[in-house]
Formats: C-alpha cells, sequence, structure tokens
C-alpha cells in the first residue's frame, strides 16, 4: 500500500511514520507534500529517500497539477500532518474516505481555523483543561470537522506551559499516528 503524507512545518510525525513503514514489507510512504518550500519535512523526506515536493497555491486550487500528480501516484492513504491548508473538494473527493488529518485536542474542542500548533496548547492552559489530546479524523473541506477515527488523551497537571502540553500531545502523536493508519490501511476494504 501506498501513503503519501503532507505537512507544513517540522514533520516530525512525518518522519516517525516514514520510518514506521520503513520497516514493514506491506507499505510504504512514497512521497511528502509541503505548501511551504522551506519546511524542514522537506529535508526529513529527503534524508529518508521519499520523494519530497513542493507545490503551490495555483497548482493545488486551480491548475489541479497535484491532483493529478496524485492521480498518476494511486495512494491508499493520503495523510495531513501539521498541515496548514484546506483540503480542496476535488482532491478529497477523488479520495473518499482515504484523506486524514490528525489534530493535537480533543475535537471538537479546540479545532477551526487558526487552532493549530502552540495556539491550541495554550488555549487548553489558559482554560484549565485537566485532559487534552489527539484526535485522528477524516478531513472534508471544513478545517477539524471530518468524521473521527480515533482519539487519545494525556493529563494536563497543574503548572504545565503549552510547551509541556505539545510535549506529551507529540509523544501521544508518535505512539498511536502510524498504527492507526496501519489499522485503516488493512482493515477497511481500499
Ligand atoms: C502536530 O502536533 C499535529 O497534530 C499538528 O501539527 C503538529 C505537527 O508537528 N497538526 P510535526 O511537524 O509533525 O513535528
Amino acid at each position: 500500500k501506498r501513503i503519501i503524507i503532507f505537512a507544513s512545518g517540522s514533520g516530525s510525525n512525518a518522519e516517525n511514520i516514514i520510518k514506521y513503514f520503513a520497516k514493514k514489507k506491506n507499505a510504504e510512504v512514497t512521497h511528502v507534500f509541503s505548501n511551504n518550500q522551506r519546511a524542514k519535512v522537506l529535508q526529513r523526506a529527503h534524508r529518508l529517500g521519499v520523494k519530497a515536493l513542493h507545490f503551490d497555491r495555483d497548482s493545488f486550487y486551480n491548475s489541479n497539477e497535484v491532483l493529478r500528480i496524485l492521480n498518476d501516484a494511486k495512494p491508499d492513504m493520503i495523510v495531513l500532518a501539521g498541515f496548514l491548508w484546506i483540503f480542496p473538494k476535488n482532491i478529497i473527493d477523488a479520495f473518499t474516505n482515504k484523506v486524514i488529518n490528525i489534530h493535537p485536542a480533543l475535537l471538537p474542542k479546540y479545532g477551526g481555523k487558526g487552532m493549530y500548533g502552540s495556539h491550541v496548547h495554550k488555549a487548553v492552559v489558559d482554560n484549565k483543561e485537566q485532559e487534552t489530546g489527539i484526535t485522528i479524523h477524516y478531513v472534508n473541506e471544513f478545517y477539524d470537522e471530518g468524521a473521527i477515527i480515533f482519539q487519545a488523551t494525556t493529563p494536563v497537571q497543574e503548572g504545565d506551559t503549552p510547551e509541556d502540553v505539545a510535549m506529551s500531545v507529540h509523544q501521544l502523536e508518535y505512539k498511536h499516528f502510524p498504527e492507526v493508519i496501519e489499522n485503516l490501511l488493512f482493515s477497511v476494504e481500499a
């Protein structure tokens, strides 16, 4: 099976997923796509021997160039890991139930436009939440609103900073995201 990852930033999740499937015989990450030419994720992919591609707004939303590359690559799963642009409807429709995202909070709490990265963890701390976590969900054309596939929680201790929370959430992501992808790939008739 073939997995394609979209990411906008550092890509520590992307690296974790690439390495997880590099050890398996039945699935691999074939490409990493980024809207950000300088994103560290592209260097990580390159170092790990995965095709790294940068695209601009026009090739994503207007010219269908990204869709054409995806159609040629025939991914069984498209994984968004820290990808910050709304996915175009025509790509979602071309890959029904194959586009998933990870969000670093317990949706429907702390989702939506502007709720990403440190903004999420700061809001969680400011609201004195006692727990937070991760949500893996299908992608639709709205931020963080598709059907939920998986959630896992982690406690927020009194005195935790947003950085502390980010760290425990990242640990949850590393632990669960590859396995959830694997389960989806091999349990659903794709
Ligand atoms: C993750 O926390 C993910 O949930 C969020 O963006 C972060 C990406 O981190 N949407 P990284 O680039 O994988 O290190």
